[in-house]
């Protein structure tokens, strides 16, 4: 079980949403020192200010390799190695139709997968040496492709996909993984959506589930519970059946009919 009492905890994307809300509640179970990460300042330096622990602010850019690995370094001089890394930075954007804009599924890919193997790069050597606990913000859009975000559904199947074969490659080295797949939590990333978000959570409700698991060393959650039994279904259901009922989530407008099936003789 990961305690997180007299610990030090990294958190990216922490100066909103999901990884502000998991700093406030790591700081209520008495870690001993936080690095706070993400590229606006300002929150950062505000956030550090309202915690208990001692947090150090290590303004960085996910996508650039250097300023992450700079960043790492900053962390360690003043706390040494994480004993808990959340890698939570992420990005969520919306196309529909028929537009394939390379620029932003670039962009989408840059911060939320390569971001994330930037932060393991720059931070796991330290903790596979003592022992730690890394933890991925997911979404349960990894699971299949969600029409509108694929961009956004692909990106966090690959963090998946990496994260789960470097788990099971690290394991007995004294690094634990834990996945996270949120359904929709309020947070400044889904403040835009125009569409019904059902089984939507606060941020701190999600902090709060999110450091459960931790503690119990789950290896996967995925919440809320209901959520997380629509994935399954989802999950499970052939192609045909997935379109036509995933299809319905798209503005009329936007749905474009099937084409007639034709005979093959
Ligand atoms: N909200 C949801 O419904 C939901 C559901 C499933 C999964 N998630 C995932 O949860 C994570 C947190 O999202 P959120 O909902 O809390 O959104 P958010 O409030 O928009 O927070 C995103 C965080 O990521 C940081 N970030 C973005 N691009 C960055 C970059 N290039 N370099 C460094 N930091 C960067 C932002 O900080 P700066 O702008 O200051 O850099 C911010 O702190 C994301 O990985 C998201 O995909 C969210």
């Amino acid at each position: 079980m990961t305690d997180f009492a007299a610990k030090t905890v990294v958190i990216t994307g922490a100066s909103s949403g999901i990884g502000e809300a998991l700093a406030k509640a790591v700081d209520g179970r008495g870690v001993a020192g936080l690095g706070l990460l993400a590229r606006r300042t300002d929150r950062l330096e505000e956030l550090a200010g309202t915690l208990r622990a001692q947090a150090v602010v290590l303004t960085a850019d996910v996508t650039d390799r250097d300023q992450v690995k700079a960043a790492a370094e900053r962390f360690a001089a003043r706390m040494g190695a994480p004993d808990v890394l959340f890698i939570n930075a992420g990005v969520g954007q919306l196309l529909t139709g028929s537009r394939v804009d390379a620029s932003l599924v670039r962009h989408v890919m840059e911060v939320n997968f390569l971001g994330a193997v930037h932060v393991l790069e720059a931070f796991l050597p330290a903790m596979v040496e003592r022992g730690g606990h890394v933890v991925v913000t997911s979404s349960v859009a990894s699971r299949r492709g969600l029409p509108g975000f694929a961009a956004y559904s692909a990106s966090k199947a690959a963090l998946d996909r990496y994260v789960e074969g470097l788990r099971v490659q690290l394991s007995g080295r004294g690094v634990r993984f834990t996945t996270i797949e949120p359904g929709f939590i309020k947070t400044p990333l889904t403040k835009k959506n125009r569409f019904w978000m059902p089984f939507l959570l606060e941020a701190d409700d999600a902090a709060h589930r999110i450091v459960k698991a931790v503690e119990r060393d789950r290896r996967r959650l995925t919440f809320p519970a209901p959520m997380a039994a629509l994935v399954k279904v989802l999950g499970l259901l052939p192609d045909g059946i997935y379109d036509r009922v995933m299809r319905r989530t798209l503005p009329a407008k936007k749905r474009t009919l099937p084409a007639k099936k034709k005979r093959r003789w």
